[in-house]
């Protein structure tokens, strides 16, 4: 396969009908896409089209067996218009872990870099300026060859869209410890972006959500007895000076903005503690008052403080902190997303 991409571009942009005041995560997309199949054995030709609908077999296993894989990511504008994007060889080795689990061939991390950069770069005007605006980013692959035998596909897209976004909550986040339903297992694919991971927490979260709360923190499915994370957030607790988070395991998303705050963190002189934590503990601490903050991470959502949160019928608030972790974390996170500081990690990147 040859790396150049070959390069469609619109006829009109759909930029102007945009209120980028006012935007709902995820609903708005930008002019292009890149799209790359995989037949006969390889990736073949990549390409950037103008952002159009797919045509699909109806037997595309993707329908069927929800082989699919997907990515988060964003783009910052900075003061001077330079665009800059956030460890994205992370999501590329993500991506392909993720594809390896749901037995998805690899895409090549050249190509994926050339054809982000490519693309973001076409559509930079939708990278707004200001703190705050970004383009999410979504890479993904589906399973597209037409056979609905439950076997893998001998052929897939692998597309990227963009889409202009703001923040993914709106105020802070109160959330619903889960007793029952479980997100994820031992041996599953909990640690992957698999489509069907996200769609198995609608029905659970829709419940939550009836009661008052956005998210559900999962626990692990054997006991309900350990906090693991929020589904489209990993998990932080403040207990006394010390922050503390589960361990990654397969059961677990390696959060890119997980482990750019423990980073963060340590070097801002803040004892870390990644350890299994109980919901028992959690629930002690916030009883006894040394439970100071609890906060989600992640691309779509940054960092999100966790106002209160529910278990076995009794909700448990959490006060307000002046100096609170969260609000330090993402300031400094923001600060390297939007090249308003040194980056001493290297996590920034020119497109
Ligand atoms: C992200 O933060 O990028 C995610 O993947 C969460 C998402 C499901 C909106």
């Amino acid at each position: 396969m040859t790396n150049t991409i070959e390069i469609t571009k619109a006829n009109t942009s759909k930029i102007h009908d945009v209120d980028f005041d006012n935007l709902s995560f995820g609903k708005v997309f930008s002019d292009h896409m890149f799209v790359c199949d995989f037949k006969n054995g390889e990736w073949q030709k990549p390409e950037i089209t103008p952002y159009a609908p797919l045509t699909l077999d109806p037997s595309a296993r993707v329908f069927h067996y929800g082989q699919a894989v997907f990515e988060g990511m964003k783009a910052f504008k900075d003061e001077a218009n330079n665009v800059w994007l956030f460890r994205p060889e992370d999501n590329l080795e993500r991506i392909n872990k993720s594809a390896e689990r749901l037995a998805i061939p690899a895409f090549p991390k050249d190509v994926f870099m050339e054809g982000l950069k490519a693309l973001v770069k076409l559509d930079e005007a939708w990278v707004q300026p200001g703190f705050g605006n970004s383009l999410y980013i979504r890479p993904f692959v589906i399973a597209t060859e037409p056979a609905i035998a439950a076997s893998p596909a001998l052929e897939y897209k692998f597309l990227i869209i963009c889409s202009p976004a703001q923040s993914y909550y709106s105020g802070d986040v109160r959330v619903l410890i889960a007793e029952q339903f479980s997100r994820s297992a031992n041996g599953g694919v909990g640690y992957a972006k698999a489509a069907g991971n996200y769609a198995a927490q609608f029905y659970p979260t829709s419940l939550a959500n009836q009661e008052g709360f956005q998210q559900i923190i999962w626990t692990d499915a054997d006991t309900h007895e350990f906090l693991e994370e929020a589904g489209t957030m990993n998990v932080f607790f403040r207990i006394n000076d010390t922050l503390v988070t589960a361990p990654t395991s397969e059961r677990i998303l390696d959060g890119i903005t997980r482990k750019s705050i423990i980073q963060i963190a340590k070097d801002s002189g803040i004892a870390v503690d990644v350890r299994p934590i109980k919901v028992s503990e959690l629930v002690e601490a916030s009883k006894n008052g040394s439970l100071k903050e609890v906060f989600g991470s992640g691309t779509a959502a940054v960092v999100s403080p966790i106002s209160a949160f529910s278990y076995k019928g009794d909700l448990f608030e959490i006060p307000k902190m002046d100096n609170n972790f969260s609000s330090i974390f993402k300031e400094k996170l923001l600060n390297i997303q939007y090249n308003k500081s040194e980056d001493p990690y290297g996590w920034r990147q020119s497109i």
